[in-house]
């Protein structure tokens, strides 16, 4: 009796955390469907999307990577644009140019971008805005 009780409980905990596990392991971490962005769905698509209040530059790198980056340029606030022939950010204003992960190529900017640990999995963004 106090057997079947005991696997019960072991039972009962296991579920408690199992059903906790993927909120830990996603713990800071976001997702946005590919299905929201068109433009990325192509490798060399890019889109500039308001999350969290927040402006960001997603690129779709590759078939199995994608870049999310601040767009904001380091030299007077302009937003960058995704250049896919050059594979590089460019700021319209004074035309500082940036990697994909956000290192300067070219001033007047002396600053990175501000640049996001992201992933795809099937066919969601996981990102992280820390
Ligand atoms: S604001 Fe971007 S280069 Fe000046």
């Amino acid at each position: 009796m106090s057997s079947r009780r005991d696997v019960l409980r072991i039972f009962s905990l296991c579920a408690g955390v199992l059903a906790g596990l993927p909120r830990l392991l996603q713990a800071g971490k976001l997702a946005l469907g590919l299905d929201k962005a068109e433009k990325l769905k192509k490798v060399g698509g890019s889109a500039l999307l308001k999350i969290k209040e927040r402006e960001l530059l997603f690129v779709r790198e590759s078939e199995d990577s994608i870049r999310v980056l601040d767009p904001t340029c380091t030299h007077k606030k302009c937003t960058v644009e995704y250049h896919a022939e050059a594979k590089a950010l460019i700021c319209p204003c004074h035309g500082s140019t940036y990697d994909l992960e956000g290192k300067v190529l070219k001033g007047p900017a002396e600053k990175p971008l501000k640049a996001f640990e992201a992933k795809l999995s099937d066919d969601k963004i996981i990102f992280s805005l820390d």
